[in-house]
């Protein structure tokens, strides 16, 4: 079986649903607690054991191509001052020369034709999807838990999340035929069911390990929902020939897409850093206490 090697980091949307942040700085830009939000999934896909990463971009995302790049200057400055440990951690998080690649989506035409955009640098190999406005922060990468699993079952892994019932309204939802342990083998997925009669809490999160035959499907792939090309369709019709599995990931996850979930990850991020916890802690009970 070929090991999941490649990562595909889709970054053209347009995140409307954050403006005006996002009018001229990309989402994936947007600072959490320090870094970049998409510096948290770089990690990630890492830690997994990614060798090579495709970023599907488009206009106005140029900042993310500059902050995974070199800069010469601003390290030949911090390396005159003496500022050795910022320099360091720049160094640590630079990518190694020709590990990445950007393609460009011309228009956002959709998350399915994104990952479509990337075909010639995946070629015929599993790979994993990690949509970069989705934080996860999990004690071994979400990223590694699904590779782990997909070495023993092969086909193809989404993540998924428990939720409430009553919120089974506001997410994709996996129709799941069996289960082991935190493994779900599955027969459908079912966008945003009605409360009651959706066939399970289980929300589909922004990760996949997927098998090459989806560029294929995405390839003649209709307009679907918000008339775009959805990977989810593509999903859909393989899962007629191909296992799909869902794993319960352990970890936490954070959907920097919309304001609230940006601000919650912000705050569980800042509460957990090793230098600013504590005092990130005060902050937010002296801003509680200010604002009664
Ligand atoms: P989203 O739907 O969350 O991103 O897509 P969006 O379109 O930027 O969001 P809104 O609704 O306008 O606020 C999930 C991921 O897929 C990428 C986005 O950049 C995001 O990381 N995406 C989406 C693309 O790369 N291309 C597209 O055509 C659509």
């Amino acid at each position: 079986m070929q090991k999941v090697k490649k990562a595909i980091l889709p970054v053209a949307g347009l995140g409307t649903r954050v403006l005006p942040a996002t009018k001229v700085i990309p989402k994936e830009m947007l600072p959490v607690v320090d870094r970049p939000a998409i510096e948290y999934v770089v990690d990630e896909a890492r830690a997994a054991g990614i060798e090579h990463i495709v970023f599907v971009t488009g206009r106005g995302k140029g900042a993310i191509e500059d902050h995974f790049d070199q800069a010469y200057e601003l390290e030949e400055n911090l390396q005159q001052k003496g500022k050795q440990q910022i320099l360091d951690e720049l160094q640590r998080n630079l990518p190694k020369a020709g590990s990445t690649s950007f393609v460009r989506q011309q228009a956002p035409l959709g998350l399915g034709h994104a990952v479509w955009c990337a075909r010639d640098i995946i070629g015929d190999e599993p790979f994993a999807v990690l949509l970069p406005d989705v934080l996860i922060k999990a004690k071994t990468s979400c990223l590694a838990q699904m590779v782990e699993v997909y070495d023993k079952t092969g086909g193809n892994i989404i993540a998924v999340d428990e939720i409430p019932a009553e919120d089974v309204n506001k997410y994709g939802i996996i129709d799941p035929v069996s289960q082991d342990g935190d493994i779900y083998k599955m027969r459908a997925m079912i966008e945003k069911p009605d409360i009651g009669s959706a066939p399970s809490n289980l929300k589909i999160t922004g990760r996949y390990i997927l098998q090459p035959e989806i560029f294929g499907l995405l390839e003649n792939q209709a307009t679907g929902a918000g008339g775009e090309i959805q990977l989810t369709d593509a999903m859909a019709t393989m899962m007629q020939d191909q296992e799909f599995y869902a794993l319960k990931y352990q970890g936490v996850d954070f959907d920097c897409g919309n304001k609230l979930g940006y601000l919650r990850a912000i705050a569980h991020f800042a509460l957990s850093n090793s230098e600013l916890g504590n005092e990130a802690r005060k902050v937010f009970e002296d801003a509680l206490q200010e604002n009664q």
